[in-house]
């Protein structure tokens, strides 16, 4: 039997995801689990979940909602896929674990790592399944290379770079109301573009430890952070920020540095042919791992090992679709075996990196509003109920830079833009 997916907005990842949903499983050689979509919800309007479902090609019997929460209230769902900007995760996923749906939700995670908390301990007690969607982990290439590292490919790794930019005026392609830019909706180039380069950091100077012969003397632990980021002046977002980790070793000694980067003035690949060489870097002590960008979804590695001749081979593996399906059949396999996390995305390594960006954000005093900051849940939120005036009424008081440029008139005291405002006082 498929596993039935809601699917909760109807953005642009949210087509892609969909699509890759339905997908024949065959195609990637899986058969033993399949998917299938049996509903999806806008909070604009029933006419354009309608539309997403009949674009995105999805059973006829599909149904549609005006409101996320009816299709929370669907009995025949299994799993809700949520697909809003990431200042809203916290309040749509704790909908959906409310009324005891598995979920899989995009990231960010959440806003701030108080948020995650609160959403895996709530998925736990009720024993559902709760998964962050950061889908390149699951790619087959991402399995292979975490495998092949920690069989000890490159010996020790003792760094890892790793970058996810796009060279873009912001002015010009996001303006100040973008959700890439907008402070309302959790807007900025870590949140969004850093999480990759993170998870790349993660892969193989956390998760990997301690899980294989050669990674069992190495201690696992949360890094220390040092970061810097550059403000985008139209809101006060991040537009670029550089990450350094520090990861500990064993005894005090042989720690391990990440290196972690994001910018949206500068690209990773600034002709588009790959000039610029790898965007990620996993340098052991017997050799370096190069993977080509995008950091989001990686085709081609090569091993450049220590004082050998037969270097810089690249190697590639082909996406059949777009590559979402891959975590979409991980949680399909979670939920057939009654687990409520994935190891390969655990509740805890999600919490890790929402803590570093934490500090992160603490370190260069980035606060998003406090309606999006919150840890209190509230079923009729307007991140909730979609009811946005906050988004499309300008404060004439607010001139740039001011993350908070649109609001209402209620949620005006919190979010006025003023030097006692902007203070980190959300973030612990
Ligand atoms: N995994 C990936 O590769 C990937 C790629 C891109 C984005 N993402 C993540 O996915 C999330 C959504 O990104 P996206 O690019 O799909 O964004 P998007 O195109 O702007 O779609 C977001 C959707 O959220 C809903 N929404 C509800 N309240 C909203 C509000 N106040 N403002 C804007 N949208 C609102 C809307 O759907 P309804 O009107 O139907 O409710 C909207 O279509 C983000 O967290 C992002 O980080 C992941």
């Amino acid at each position: 039997m498929p596993i039935r997916w809601g699917i909760l907005a109807t953005g642009w990842i949210a087509q892609k995801f969909t699509k890759d949903l339905l997908v024949d499983p065959a195609t990637r050689q899986v058969s033993d689990i399949s998917h299938t979509v049996v509903a999806a919800a806008s909070s604009s309007s029933v006419d354009r979940a309608q539309k997403f479902l009949t674009e995105c090609g999805c059973p006829q019997d599909a149904k549609a909602y005006g409101s996320y929460h009816e299709l929370v209230a669907d009995p025949n769902v299994d799993i809700i896929y949520v697909a809003t900007p990431h200042s809203h995760h916290f309040q749509n996923v704790m909908l959906c674990l409310k009324a005891n749906r598995h979920v899989l939700c995009e990231k960010a995670f959440t806003v701030n790592a108080k948020q995650a908390e609160l959403l895996y301990a709530e998925a736990t007690q009720r024993k559902l399944f709760l998964m962050e969607a950061v889908w390149i982990r699951f790619f087959p290439l991402c399995r292979e290379l975490r495998e092949r590292v920690a069989a000890g490919e490159i010996g020790r790794v003792h760094r890892v770079f790793a970058d996810l930019s796009f060279g873009d005026h912001p002015e010009e392609k996001f303006g100040n109301d973008h959700r890439m830019t907008n402070m309302n909706l959790a807007g900025g180039a870590m949140l969004d573009l850093g999480i990759y380069s993170l998870t790349w950091v993660f892969q193989f100077l956390y998760h990997i430890r301690g899980t294989s012969a050669s990674t069992q003397s190495e201690v696992k632990g949360r890094p220390k952070v040092a970061a810097s980021m550059s403000k985008f002046p139209g809101t006060g977002a991040d537009e670029k920020t550089s990450i350094v980790l520090t990861f500990p070793g064993k005894d005090g000694a042989d720690e391990a540095h990440g290196i972690a980067t994001t910018c949206l003035r500068t690209s990773f690949d600034p002709d588009e042919h790959g000039s610029a060489g790898p965007a990620i870097r996993i340098q052991g002590d017997k050799g370096e791992l190069q993977v080509f960008g995008p950091a989001f979804r990686p085709q081609r590695f090569r091993w450049i090992m220590t004082g050998k001749d037969e270097n810089l081979k690249e190697e590639k593996r082909d996406i059949p679709g777009h590559g979402m399906f891959w975590e979409a059949d991980e949680c399909a396999r979670c939920l057939r075996d009654g687990k409520t996390e994935s190891e390969i995305m655990s509740h805890e390594e999600s919490i890790v990196i929402m803590e570093t960006m934490d500090q992160v954000r603490k370190q260069n005093e980035l606060a998003y509003p406090e309606l999006i900051e919150s840890t209190t849940y509230d079923a009729n939120n307007e991140l909730n109920t979609g009811k946005k005036p906050w988004l499309t009424i300008r404060l004439p008081c607010c001139a740039p830079p001011c993350g908070n440029a649109r609001a209402t008139a209620e949620h005006r005291p919190a979010y006025a833009h003023n030097s006692q405002s902007s203070k980190l006082t959300a973030i612990s």
